[in-house]
């Protein structure tokens, strides 16, 4: 048994009762949680019982039904403050998810900040939602980007990262854990390195912050990019955390109800953050869920859900690597819950179907990570990613499945 803290590991199956999609596919072994967590009762049932309870718009009606909804919003802006550790709740802007967050600090901070012959360094595992906004920052205002590159191990290499680092450097936006490899990334040596240089630091969180403590403070970046439903939450909420003074010199990127002090034809004076940047009627079912999303995590221990996971992890690549024709996609020494591979002679989408007819959810494909692929290689992976509800026996189903579909392209 693995001890945490003086306290025992997480017990994966009796977790999986509280998640009712189990109950209802109960063959189902979900490797797919990089994709997309499977949402607890908890946060079910709490957004059901906001809609039948709580429910009425945000901040507009001087109405009581409006004010309990403005407060249970508010409250969990607060949950999420305290759960990523941030100074103030101002800090924690509402999004859809880690996407709209990144693009909300290409489209403000970028514009704002930026001019031609300026450099954004990302590094060359990131997601698409990690690239797309710069490359059409740079494409925009003339910038240079610039890739830091892992090694052959899969290992972010820290040196050649700093020698790309420059007085031009404004930007450094990285994955905390990547969700192709499983890497994790020395993301505080890349703060410090960054911050150096007088550099900004934007981390995509949206696979760490569900299998880790993350304390934004204690990183130190500036803009941490996280989405809900990766993190047992509901679809449609995400959010980005921002140091208040960075949010405080950024303009609104979509403006509309919410993100005014006073409107008149000739000019409008907008309100502080983080409303100045949340337009609109904003997802409070899904900000209610996913406070209850975090409530459920912080009850397991964040520490316990990693140490769960390494081990999961460990156990997984031990069980991967002694099947013939397996070839895994490096991930560094600190790889978490995220394995790639491929099997010889068969096409990731073919060994995709053969595990499902075996209830194996894996996801397959390029993974939004085309660069990635392009770099080893590959047009493709499966990948089998961990959430806290999976077990051993879990990847030794995945690993006969491996094997019956070498059996079948034999
Ligand atoms: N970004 C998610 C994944 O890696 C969808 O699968």
């Amino acid at each position: 048994m693995n001890w945490v803290a003086d306290r025992p590991a997480l017990d994966a199956r009796a977790l999986r009762r509280e998640f009712p999609i189990f109950a209802r596919h109960p063959s189902l072994v979900f490797l797919d949680s990089a994709a997309s967590a499977q949402k607890p009762r908890q946060v079910i049932d709490g957004i059901a019982e906001f809609y039948r309870g709580d429910y009425a718009n945000v901040h507009r009606g001087v109405y009581k039904l409006s004010a309990r909804s403005t407060d249970l919003f508010e409250e969990a802006r607060e949950r999420l403050r305290a759960f990523f550790n941030a100074a103030d709740e101002r800090e924690i802007v509402f999004t859809r998810n880690a996407t709209e967050a990144i693009n909300l600090v290409a489209q403000s901070w970028g514009t704002a900040h930026l001019k031609a012959g300026d450099e954004i360094v990302i590094s060359d595992v990131e997601h698409h939602s990690n690239i797309l906004p710069w490359q059409q920052l740079r494409d925009r205002l003339g910038l240079k980007l610039l890739v830091a590159p892992t090694d052959e191990t899969g290992e972010f290499d820290l040196a050649r990262f700093e020698a790309l680092l420059s007085a031009k450097t404004r930007l450094v936006a990285v994955t905390h854990l990547s969700n192709v490899t499983g890497a994790v990334l020395p993301v505080e040596r890349i703060v410090e390195l960054a911050h150096v240089r007088g550099a900004c630091v934007l981390i995509d969180g949206s696979q760490a912050a569900p299998r880790m403590p993350v304390d934004v403070r204690a990183l130190g970046c500036d803009f941490y990019a996280v989405t809900g439903h990766k993190l047992y939450g509901p679809t449609g909420i995400g959010v980005l955390y921002g140091r208040y003074d960075a949010l405080e010199a950024m303009p609104p990127w979509q403006t509309g109800g919410g993100t005014i002090l006073n409107v008149e034809l000739a000019h409008t004076d907008y309100i502080e953050p983080p409303h100045r940047f949340e337009a609109g009627t904003p997802d409070i079912a899904g900000a209610v869920g996913l406070a209850r999303a975090v409530e459920f995590i912080e009850g397991i221990g964040r520490d316990a859900i990693r140490a769960h996971e390494e081990a999961l992890t460990g156990y997984g690549l031990d069980r991967l690597s002694h099947i013939p024709g397996l070839r895994l996609v490096a991930g560094g020494q600190r790889r978490l819950s995220i394995l790639s591979f491929n099997l010889d002679g068969v096409h990731a989408h073919d060994v995709g179907t053969v595990l499902d007819q075996h209830d194996v959810a894996v996801r397959v494909g390029h993974h939004c990570a085309q660069p990635l692929m392009d770099k080893l290689g590959i047009a493709g992976t499966v990948r089998a990613s961990f959430g806290l509800y999976n077990d051993e026996a879990d990847i030794d189903r995945l690993s006969a499945a491996i094997e019956a579909c070498r059996e079948m392209f034999r």
